[in-house]
């Protein structure tokens, strides 16, 4: 997915708009590459989501159908047979979701592939047999007998120190470190600053040796921008389901508006959720990772602005936020980001969480914090969304 950052950064010259204009009407997949056949009508950012949705998918990587992706060698729009058979497949689960299920997005690439490139076609009776799957349903129904989402994000508001206290804060300004999973990365300097209602950002200064440059992403009350470490070539203005998701996370940094930033809210069923492990490899490299956490959670699922889905895991035993879970939505399945929150600690008589670790489709960082300011002044060109950095 490194090389899916790139592809959005090296056309991102040409898409984003001057600094602090407001937001334009985005170009199009269709206009910006040469081959679309299927997937119109997205823009840029959100066909970089489709590709990574397939990745996922198949366990692929974008070399695996696009032949030299990663290297300066790569022609994107080129055919080969795999990104053939994929455009039929892509047709063909739009074609299963109109005839059969009204059109909802009920089958996706993963409902079939689940991580491999053939599906599989027989039950498998070590499944069968092994433990039970708990994974539940993207979309929280709404069940009778939970307590009601507003009791449980009153206790929230209650645990954080009060909804006068949380009203209370301006601005927020936190510094510490960040480290990509594995290490990887190494402790490198992280800043979050926020100012109320919605503005936010977080940056990430790699050591210099390690040659990442910084990480970047930022909402500014109205356009957003990310940059990520493996992404060499810089970074780029986002237009699609992840602006939505920056806005709401910026909204989120004052936790006193949890009531007013989602609608439709509703109960599901508690949970335990546990801190998604390292791999393996990982582990092997790196031996004194903290041990897996289980918690128990309320779950309250919410819809933000243009239809975004969050659901919010809520610590049964503390009543604070442990998890976020959004997705954003592509015409080939969600795309889910997930935000832990752990490490609560007191700041003037609020609680906020000192660890916030980022798990998406294609990587995965956790900022620990060690100071956190409120109601600090903040430079407003904190929030600055960068001009787009061409390819070199
Ligand atoms: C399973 C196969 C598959 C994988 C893996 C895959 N793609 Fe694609 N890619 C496609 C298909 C199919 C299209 C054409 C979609 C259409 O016609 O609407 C495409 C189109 C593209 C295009 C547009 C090229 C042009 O000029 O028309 C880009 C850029 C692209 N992919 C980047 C990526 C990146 C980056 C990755 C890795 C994150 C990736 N793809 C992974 C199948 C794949
Ligand atoms: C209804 C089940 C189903 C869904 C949904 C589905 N596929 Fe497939 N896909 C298959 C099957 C079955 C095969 C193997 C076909 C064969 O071997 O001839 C396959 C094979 C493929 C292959 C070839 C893999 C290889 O061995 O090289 C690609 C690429 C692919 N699918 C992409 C996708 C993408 C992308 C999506 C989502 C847009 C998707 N598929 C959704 C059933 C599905």
């Amino acid at each position: 997915m490194a090389a899916a950052l790139a592809v959005v950064a090296s056309i991102g010259a040409g898409l984003a708009p001057a600094q602090s204009a407001p937001p334009q009407k985005p170009l199009l997949a269709e206009q910006v590459f040469k081959n679309v056949r299927v997937l119109k009508g997205l823009t840029v950012d959100d066909f970089m989501e489709t590709m990574g949705i397939i990745c996922a998918g198949l366990a692929f990587d974008c070399s695996d159908c696009h032949a030299n992706a990663g290297t300066n060698r790569v022609n994107w729009a080129a055919d080969t047979p795999r990104k053939v058979i994929a455009r039929t497949m892509i047709t063909m689960v739009q074609n299963i979701n109109k005839n059969n299920f009204g059109g909802r997005q009920e089958v996706t690439c993963w409902t079939c592939h689940r991580n491999r490139d053939k599906p599989l076609v027989t039950p498998t009776l070590a499944v069968m047999y092994g433990e039970p799957s708990l994974i539940p349903d993207d979309v929280v129904a709404k069940t009778p007998g939970l307590p009601s989402p507003d009791s449980i994000l009153d206790k929230f508001i209650e645990a954080s120190g009060g909804a006068q206290r949380l009203a209370a804060v301006t601005s927020i300004d936190a510094t510490g470190t960040s480290t990509g999973f594995g290490g990887f990365g190494g402790d490198s300097a992280a800043e979050i600053a926020a100012k109320f209602p919605d503005q936010r950002a977080t940056i990430v200064t790699y050591p210099p040796a390690t040659g990442r440059g910084k990480e970047i992403r930022v909402y500014d009350g109205h356009r957003g921008y990310t940059r990520t470490p493996l992404n060499v070539l810089g970074g780029f203005e986002l237009f699609g389901g992840d602006l939505d998701g920056a806005r709401f996370d910026a909204e989120l940094a004052f936790p006193g508006q949890i009531k007013q930033i989602l609608t439709n809210l509703r109960t599901g069923e508690p949970e335990t959720i546990s801190d998604i492990p390292e791999s393996q490899s990982q582990q092997a490299v790196q031996k004194d990772l903290a041990p897996v956490k289980s918690y128990d959670v309320d779950v309250v699922q919410g819809t933000g602005p243009r239809g975004l889905l969050v659901t919010l895991y809520f610590d049964k035993h503390t009543g604070l936020l442990d998890r976020e879970l959004r997705y954003s939505d592509t015409p080939i399945g969600r795309v889910p980001t997930e935000v832990d929150f752990s490490d609560y600690r007191d700041v003037n008589g609020i609680k906020l969480p000192f660890r916030i670790a980022y798990v998406w489709l294609d990587g995965r960082d956790a900022i620990k914090l060690n100071d956190i300011k409120t109601n600090v002044p903040i430079a407003e060109a904190k929030f600055d969304i960068p001009a787009p950095t061409p390819k070199p």
